[in-house]
């Protein structure tokens, strides 16, 4: 398949290569042309382990490239935005990045192709989105990434979940995924098809989670650390006594229960669900 990356930052630089290794036809854009420049000298940006292997790899078989020129998206069928989703200082996420990659792919798609977000957004965001790209006949869904830095080759090639959010009503685009990640699905990595809130909400929560759970064992160091008990000790054992399975942090997820959260969202976000 011919896809668009849409934002080469970490995530859209490892999303690129990852989807040329498996075996698609990618073109990464970003805006940034020193970034661009880099990556098609196929040079990664930032160090992480196996992207530069991969972008090598993508480039010499011909099927990764980079461009500054958002027209080199057109003609692709699936278009990634991954660019980035900083946070205000009032703390609210800038959506500023997306709509502007929004309305820039949005000017170069074809009736028929899905545009696919990435980037991690408040709930509602793709809702809004969703007229303005219905209207050219394009369709969008919002498929969230857990990569953790560090290990963001493997946790793309051998990704712990996939969850797609799909439009009410829309029948096709979870197929259209289906094509996109076959390899992936083919080797077990389980799949989760949702509404786009639910997706939205899915990350957020997985983000949410995380912190709670690096608060939570500082917290606990510290009052270890207060009382007689010995921190590293109380730390492991706390982690030990929680069901295994990886997260997004790497870590054992302890056991928990959702009460603010349907089932779905809660065993997507903890990535415990079968
Ligand atoms: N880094 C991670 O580990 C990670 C993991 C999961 C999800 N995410 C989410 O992915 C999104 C991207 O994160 P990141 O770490 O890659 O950010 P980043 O800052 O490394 O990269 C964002 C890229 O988007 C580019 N960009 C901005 N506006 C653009 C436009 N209009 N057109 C094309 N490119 C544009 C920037 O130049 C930059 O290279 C965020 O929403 C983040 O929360 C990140």
């Amino acid at each position: 398949m011919r896809i668009s990356v849409i934002g080469c930052g970490y995530l859209g630089a490892v999303h690129a290569a990852a989807m040329a290794e498996l075996g698609h036809e990618v073109v990464g854009i970003d805006v940034d042309p020193l970034k661009i420049d880099t990556l098609a000298k196929g040079g990664a940006p930032f160090f992480e382990p196996g992207l530069t292997e991969l972008l090598e790899q993508g480039i010499a078989a011909g099927r990764l490239s980079f461009s500054t020129d958002i027209e080199a998206a057109r003609g692709a069928s699936v278009h990634f935005i991954a660019v980035g989703t900083p946070q205000r200082p009032d703390g609210s996420a800038d959506l500023g990045a997306v709509h502007a990659a929004m309305r820039a792919v949005l000017a170069v798609a074809a009736p028929g192709d899905l545009l696919v977000g990435k980037s991690t957004v408040p709930v509602g965001t793709a809702q809004a989105l969703l007229p303005e790209v219905e209207r050219t006949g394009a369709a969008l869904a919002w498929n969230p990434e857990f990569l953790r830095e560090g290990f963001a080759v493997r946790d793309s090639l051998e990704p712990d979940r996939l969850v797609y959010g799909v439009a009410p009503g829309d029948t096709r685009s979870a197929g259209v995924l289906d094509r996109v990640y076959a390899e992936l699905l083919i080797a077990g990595s389980p799949r989760m098809v949702t509404d786009l809130a639910t997706a939205e909400l899915v990350k957020v929560a997985a983000n949410a989670f995380l912190a709670t759970k690096i608060s939570f064992i500082n917290a606990m160091a510290e009052s270890s650390t207060r009382g007689s008990a010995s921190e590293g000790g109380a730390c492991r054992k706390t982690s030990a006594a929680s069901s295994p399975g990886r997260t997004s942090s790497g870590s054992a997820p302890p056991s928990t229960s959702c009460a603010t959260s349907t089932p779905s969202t809660c065993a997507a976000a903890t990535g415990s669900w079968s």
